[in-house]
Parts: C-alpha cells; structure tokens; sequence
C-alpha cells in the first residue's frame, strides 16, 4: 500500500464534526510556527479554501488537482500565508470524485502528484481536509494512501458511534493509516463532568489502538465565527485581539469574546501534542525499518 510522506489525514466523521476546523488551525499554527505546510482541500464545499481566505473561483475551483490526477499535470498550489500552500477545491472536486469511482488505479493516481510535490522538497507536511465520510471518492484515496490519521469528534451517541466504526471503515478501504488520536472539539470548558465523561468513552472505543489527545478543544462558536468573519486563523484573531485596548474596544464597538484567547491557546497546546504523536510515531516506524 502506498503512503503519501509526511502526510495527515483529517477525517472521518459526519458533516459538522469539525475536520475542517481542526485541519485548518493546525495548518495555520504549524506555519506559523516555521514549517512548510501544503493544505489539500479535498472537499467539494471547498470550507478549507475559504477559511485560509480564498475565493474556490479564484483560485482554480478544484481544477488544479482533477489535473494533476487525471491528465497527470504538475499540481498546482496556491500560497496563502507565509510557509502555507493550498490545494483549492471547488466545482471540479466533484468531476474528480465521479472519475475515481471507475479508475482501476485510483489510489496511485490520486499519490503521486501528492509524492511528487513531497519529493521536490518544497513542503515539511501536507494536510488533507476530507468530506464528511461515504461522501467521496476522495476521502477514501486519502484514507487509503495518507500517512497518518487525526480524527475530531465532540460528544454525543451519533459521534461517537461514528468512532465505533472506525475500525470497520478503515478494514474496508484495506487502509494501512496510522491513527494518531481523536481530538474532542465543542466540549464546553465548564462543563468538566461531560469532558470526562467522554473522554473515557472515546478511550474505551478506541482502547489499545490511540489514546484520545490530551486537549481538548471547547465549545466556542462566538469566537470561531468572528475569526472567520475577520478571515484569519483563530491565533490570528487572538493575537490581534491581544493588541485592542478596552478603551479602544468600547470606541469602536468591537466586542472580543472572552473565551478567544483560550480557544486559541488549547489550539497551540494541540499543536504541540500532535507533533509529539507524530515524532513518536516516526521513531517506533524507524526501529521497526532500520
Ligand atoms: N470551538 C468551537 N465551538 C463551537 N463551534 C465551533 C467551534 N469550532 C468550530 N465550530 C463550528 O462547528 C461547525 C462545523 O465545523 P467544520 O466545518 O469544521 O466541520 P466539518 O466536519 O468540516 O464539516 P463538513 O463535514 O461539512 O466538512 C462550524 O459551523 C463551526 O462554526
Ligand atoms: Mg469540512
């Protein structure tokens, strides 16, 4: 099976379980911090387009990896940040997505412009985004040729008995991915108990296989939504907001949740324990292919 290096999936999960959300702030922390990170949009709602900023009609609306897959052209990326590219999607996901369905060689087709572009040395990682799962074609290529798996779920019995099938999609696909954790996202901080509580659940589904991350991210949809609203990554916003006095706050009228600045620091700590999984991950891959 191939492995597309260096590469993270974000997936599996049901529209609205925030593998957008977490696909993208990990990008822009990551970048931030001095790697070079591609960011694949592999969803035909192209969200993680428009979170970095773009317009998917600007920017090629998924013409530029339908090309590289399917006539075999060099794949375009479209820079958004310092050390952030993007592979946009748009109308055209949806063209690729329908070709996958017949193509006998999909999961090559779908790697190599990938490991090509990691080849040439320009990017320290790759990000894949995917689409709410059984709604593409394309999550299941990146399912079955990405490196690493990073799952969000929040609470609740549908969520979590997504996590519970987990095993079964992945047995399917016969996907050799690395699951690096699940990320609990929209769990109220004030709210210990339900933290807890599903937590231990998540432990239990995936018992022997990962642990569930350490941070989890809370329940902050005011602050999310205006840093979309300002078009920048959470720790963007955060530290703009960081820059806005109170006086200048009541001038303008600019009114800063006041949950932003730890929203965007369990982001940060997020960040930080991926890396750790991920550094773990490739010493025990070393030791067991010297
Ligand atoms: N910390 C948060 N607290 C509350 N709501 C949040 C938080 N972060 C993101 N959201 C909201 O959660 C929703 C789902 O986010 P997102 O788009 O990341 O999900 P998704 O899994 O990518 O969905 P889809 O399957 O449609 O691609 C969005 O409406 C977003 O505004
Ligand atoms: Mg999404």
């Amino acid at each position: 099976m191939r492995s597309i290096p260096n590469s993270i999936v974000v997936g599996i999960g049901k529209g609205g379980s925030c593998k957008t959300t977490l696909a993208t702030q990990l990008a822009g922390i990551w970048s931030s911090e001095g790697k070079r990170i591609l960011l694949a949009d592999l969803d035909v709602q192209a969200s993680a387009t428009k979170v970095v900023g773009l317009d998917p009609r600007e920017v090629g609306d998924g013409r530029h990896l339908m090309d590289a897959v399917m006539y075999g052209d060099d794949l375009t990326t479209i820079k958004a940040r310092d050390n952030l590219d993007v592979i946009a999607a748009g109308r055209y996901t949806k063209t690729l997505s329908h070709h996958l369905v017949t193509s006998d060689n999909g999961p090559e087709s779908f790697a190599v412009p990938f490991e090509k572009l990691m080849a040439s040395d320009r990017f320290d990682r790759v990000v894949f985004d995917l689409p709410p799962s059984g709604s593409s074609r394309l999550a299941d290529m990146a399912m079955q040729t990405g490196k690493y798996l990073l799952v969000p779920t929040s609470a609740g019995v549908d969520n979590l008995e997504g996590l519970r099938v987990l095993a079964e999609e992945l047995e399917i696909l016969e996907s050799d991915i690395i699951l690096l954790g699940v990320v609990l996202m929209k769990i109220g901080a004030g709210a210990p108990r339900k933290r807890a509580e599903t937590r231990a659940e998540v432990a239990e589904i995936l018992a022997g296989v990962a642990d569930p991350f350490h941070t989890i991210i809370r329940e902050a949809g005011a602050a999310y939504d205006d840093s979309r609203k300002a078009g920048l990554f959470l720790h963007e916003y955060a530290e703009w907001a960081s820059t806005v006095s109170v006086t200048n706050q009541i001038h303008a009228k600019i009114k800063i949740p006041t949950n932003l600045a730890d929203l965007a620091r369990e982001f940060y700590e997020l960040a930080d324990e991926v890396d750790d999984r991920i550094a773990l991950a490739e010493r025990i891959l070393e030791g067991v292919n010297p």
